[in-house]
């Protein structure tokens, strides 16, 4: 079942410093992803990957072309569609994570992991327990659970960012980088915990720099098409 379908996408960013020159990034992208597969992005550094997962995320508008989104029994161009609409999708469909951590300050680690289920109407106990599982498993100390994650180590944080997303069975994942800082065995965990998604049905479109993460987990690399040569006149 198909739940991505990129359509001659194109995305130039206008620097507004520069006199509105355009600066473009994306050419005429068309992607399908179906449920089950891992898509992992694989160009070189600038090549646009990032750009690409915001605008499936719609944190980028696309400049044209369409970005439809598997949403319930609906297909929605993420591409046009409304904030109210956008904000649907990604409530219900659309996890994306990156390798930065950026939530409200002082709340706790905790209680940050059990707000998305609280949210979904589970539970104020199963949410708790839940959550406590799921930072469990990312080898989360329980002394830390009590603590914002503000003064946690970059490769904590980024556990605590995946547990929040990895917590809600969103259909699709988007994820920039979310190992970068991992050691070994965390990583082998997030490995396994990205896998079982992918097996069950989620279609996931990454970013993994690590070689090792690229080979355990994609089902297919995607190039970031080339952009057309630019002509200069004069
Ligand atoms: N908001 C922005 N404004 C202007 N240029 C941007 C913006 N975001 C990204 N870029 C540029 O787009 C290009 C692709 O960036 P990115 O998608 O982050 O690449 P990758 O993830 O493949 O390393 C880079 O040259 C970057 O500077
Ligand atoms: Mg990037």
């Amino acid at each position: 079942m198909k739940r991505i379908d990129v359509s001659n996408l194109s995305k130039h960013f206008t620097l507004h410093l520069q006199g509105g020159m355009q600066l473009p990034i994306l050419d005429n992208v068309n992607l399908q992803v179906d449920a089950g597969e891992c898509v992992v992005l694989h160009a070189p550094s600038g090549a646009g990957k990032s750009t690409l997962l915001r605008c499936l995320y719609a944190n980028y508008r696309a400049s044209s072309g369409s970005v439809r989104i598997r949403h319930e029994d609906d297909w929605v161009d993420i591409a046009s569609a409304p904030a109210r609409q956008i904000h649907a999708v990604r409530q219900s469909t659309l996890g994306f994570v990156t390798q930065f951590l950026r939530v409200i300050p002082r709340i706790s680690t905790l209680d940050l992991v059990t707000q998305p289920l609280l949210a979904r109407a589970v539970p104020g106990a199963e949410a708790r327990e839940r959550a406590a599982r799921m930072l469990s498993r990312l080898g989360i100390a329980p002394r830390l659970w009590n603590v914002p994650p503000a003064t946690f180590s970059g490769g904590e944080q980024q556990r605590v960012n995946l547990a929040r997303t990895l917590i809600c069975d969103y259909p699709i994942l988007l994820l920039d980088e979310p190992t970068a800082s991992l050691d070994e065995a965390n990583r082998d965990t997030v490995i396994r915990m990205i896998d079982e998604r992918r097996a069950s049905g989620v279609a996931i479109v990454g970013i993994f720099h690590d070689k090792t993460l690229r080979d355990a987990l994609a089902t297919r690399l995607f190039p970031i098409p080339p952009l057309q040569p630019v002509t200069l006149v004069g």
